[in-house]
């Protein structure tokens, strides 16, 4: 590795950030400091090393241009939210669906851990702007990182380098994340191609502070500390205390046959359709009578009350860090075409010919290739090729359906809120909040189902209030009140609603065919968000007859099929109300007391109602 040392920056004048480095180089003790400026050049250079490094395999340049593979150690595949700690003062504040430590014996464990943790290696200086630069939303971070891997991938997830130091100035202020891989060199040991910790990791936030130490890993949001750390896990610290939401949200712009444009945000949990719906691409009967979705955002959404009475929200990312598996041209075209060049893919599997694979992609498996562990793989090894949360990191200018507004420094205006889990049963296909409070409980009481492959136990709902559970930096019953008082002071908000996409048939198939067929449901969110589509009232909200969806084009899904994604089950909401039951007792102690009137009325509306509360075929 490149052990120069770049002298200071010419446009660093910020004196608390030169302090601040200077003492976490006496701290961590390097080899180098390199400050990265954000160039082609350098990330170009960064890319190389990391290809002699062993790190990076560069991808067929025919195939893929300019994209790479990496492979990381078995033991860091994915965020760990048991090692992720919100060390507020009062162990209060961080709530119970925190981790918690007390803020001053964690800043021991962390010095002592941090000393000399950087021995052998380089350390790199990266400032970022999480929203376009200059925007009065946006925040400005200063990353310390001793792995070029994160270096490479903050570059293309948010605005980074010289730009930021100017816009920081003199006297502007940052957050400061600090981050190792937890793995020093010791008199010219071997690196490893992927260095981490595998036995020590701590991902760190003091939201008194606004401060981010992370220690033993190299993936994902455990160590690009602008998107979970600071962006969700701060960021909602701030937005509590200034009247503002970050949120663990896509931000779609929505353009009807009229060319009438409308936005919305939507919160599902991780893995559970974000990049997918971002980025839908209408059914071919829907957009030929010009309905368009485009993207602001895939992950999160920085939101603001602007002086008008609406919200506005920005996506404070510049790129995807997208799930790999699944994602195909029949499920995802535009993340596929985003993916094209200058993509950095992680945990995937790599192809004779040079190229990526991961299951679910289109056409059939290769006859052979190289698994996310670097063995062969063939169709019969009864193992993946790419590791289930394998992932992509692509810059959003190449995503062919991004916004003409996705970087617009002022945000767009949002019409709508959708909540989503994954859910076999209970929840219906669609249905919209009485009110902003009762939109609030219906968020807050989100579930979703765990997977065989990722928690072992299959079919178990977690409660994922607002798809937040690991990402509010503080105490959750908190956040929903922040939410309620938000809502309170909006002359006009966005109308509530929620979704599932997975329910699934006796047969345990999915009832509904989603990705692309979701614009049907999209389109009656968007026009009953602008008071025009019909609605029913059921016993859990509004809801859409059969004849309020736009079916043109689409076959093989039967009226009857309809009803079983509407249906409103009392035995299932009786069950659903007692696991919501469940957290609420947890975090009784703040919980709003809207919330539980709310339990009580959505009650008494399903004992109104018949065992099997369905809409009728043909309502008078
Ligand atoms: P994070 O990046 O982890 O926050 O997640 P995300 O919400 O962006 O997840 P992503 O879009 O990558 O979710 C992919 C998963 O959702 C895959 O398992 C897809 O098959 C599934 N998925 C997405 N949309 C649909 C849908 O409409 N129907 C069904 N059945 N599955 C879907
Ligand atoms: C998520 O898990 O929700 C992600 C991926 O978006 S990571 O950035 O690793 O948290
Ligand atoms: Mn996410």
């Amino acid at each position: 590795m490149d052990t120069l040392t770049t002298s200071l920056p010419t446009n660093l004048r910020n004196d608390g950030l030169r302090a601040w480095v200077d003492e976490m180089v006496d701290l961590c003790t390097p080899d180098a400091v390199v400050w990265c400026d954000g160039s082609q050049d350098e990330y170009d250079r960064l890319c190389q090393e990391l290809v002699d490094a062993g790190t990076f395999i560069r991808l067929n340049q025919q195939h893929r241009p300019d994209s790479f593979l990496a492979r990381s150690d078995p033991s860091d595949v994915a965020r760990v939210e048991d090692r992720t700690y919100i060390c507020s003062r009062s162990k209060g504040d961080a709530g119970p669906t925190n981790n918690w430590a007390d803020p001053h014996e964690m800043r021991r464990t962390l010095r002592g851990l941090f000393d000399g943790c950087m021995r052998g290696r380089t350390m790199y200086v990266i400032p970022f702007s999480m929203g376009p630069i200059g925007s009065p939303i946006a925040q400005i971070g200063v990353e310390i990182t001793d792995s070029a891997y994160v270096v490479v991938n903050m570059r293309i997830m948010t605005r980074m380098g010289s730009a930021v130091l100017d816009a920081l100035g003199d006297h502007g202020q940052f957050i400061p994340c600090l981050h190792t891989v937890g793995a020093p060199l010791d008199d010219g040991a071997q690196d490893v191609a992927w260095p981490c910790n595998p036995d020590v990791k701590y991902i760190v936030h003091f939201p008194e502070t606004r401060e981010i130490w992370s220690y033993g890993s190299g993936y994902g949001g455990n160590a690009l500390l602008g998107k979970k750390c600071l962006a969700l896990r701060i960021a909602s610290t701030m937005g509590r205390d200034e009247g503002w939401l970050a949120e663990h949200m896509l931000i779609m712009g929505v353009e009807d046959p009229t060319g009438q444009k409308t936005y919305v945000a939507a919160a599902f949990p991780s893995a559970c359709g974000k990049t997918n719906f971002a980025m839908l691409e209408p059914p071919a009967a829907l957009s030929e009578s010009g309905w368009k979705v485009t993207t602001i955002g895939d992950d999160i959404a920085w939101i603001k009350p602007g002086p008008d009475g609406k919200v506005y929200a920005i996506n404070p990312e510049a790129g995807y860090f997208g799930v790999a598996p699944g994602t195909s041209m029949a499920t995802n075209p535009s993340a596929m075409r985003s993916v094209h060049a200058n993509t950095i893919f992680t945990n995937v599997a790599l192809t004779d010919e040079g190229d990526v694979w991961w299951e679910g992609m289109d056409g059939a498996a290769p006859a052979h290739a190289i698994d996310w562990q670097g063995n062969d793989w063939t169709p019969d090894a009864g193992r993946k090729a790419a590791h289930p949360n394998s992932r992509f990191t692509a810059p959003a200018g190449q995503n062919p359906v991004i916004d003409p507004r996705w970087d617009d420094p002022a945000g767009v205006p949002l019409s709508a809120f959708i909540f989503g889990g994954r859910r076999s049963g209970t929840m219906p296909l669609v249905h919209q909040s009485f009110n902003w409070a009762h939109g609030v409980y219906l968020a807050a009481t989100m579930g979703s189902e765990t997977t065989a492959a990722a928690f072992g136990e299959q079919g178990v709902v977690r409660r994922d209030p607002f798809a937040m559970l690991p990402f509010a930096g503080y105490h959750m019953a908190d956040y929903f009140n922040h939410w309620l008082s938000f809502g309170r002071n909006l002359s006009n908000p966005p109308r509530i609603f929620g979704v599932n996409w997975f329910r699934v048939d006796a047969d345990g198939r999915f009832v509904w065919p989603g990705f692309g067929e979701n614009m049907r449901v999209l389109q009656w969110i968007i026009e009953r968000s602008r008071g025009k589509a019909y609605a029913l009232e059921s016993p859990i909200g509004w809801m859409p007859r059969h004849q309020d969806l736009n079916w043109e084009g689409l076959e093989g899904f039967s009226e009857a099929d309809f009803l079983t994604a509407m249906a409103v089950d009392r035995k299932e909401w009786d069950r659903e109300i007692l696991s919501q039951d469940e957290l609420f007792i947890r975090l009784f102690d703040r919980l709003p007391k809207e919330l539980l009137a709310i339990r009580d009325l959505m009650l008494s509306a399903i004992w109104r109602s018949p065992d099997h509360w369905e809409m009728t075929p043909d309502p008078t």
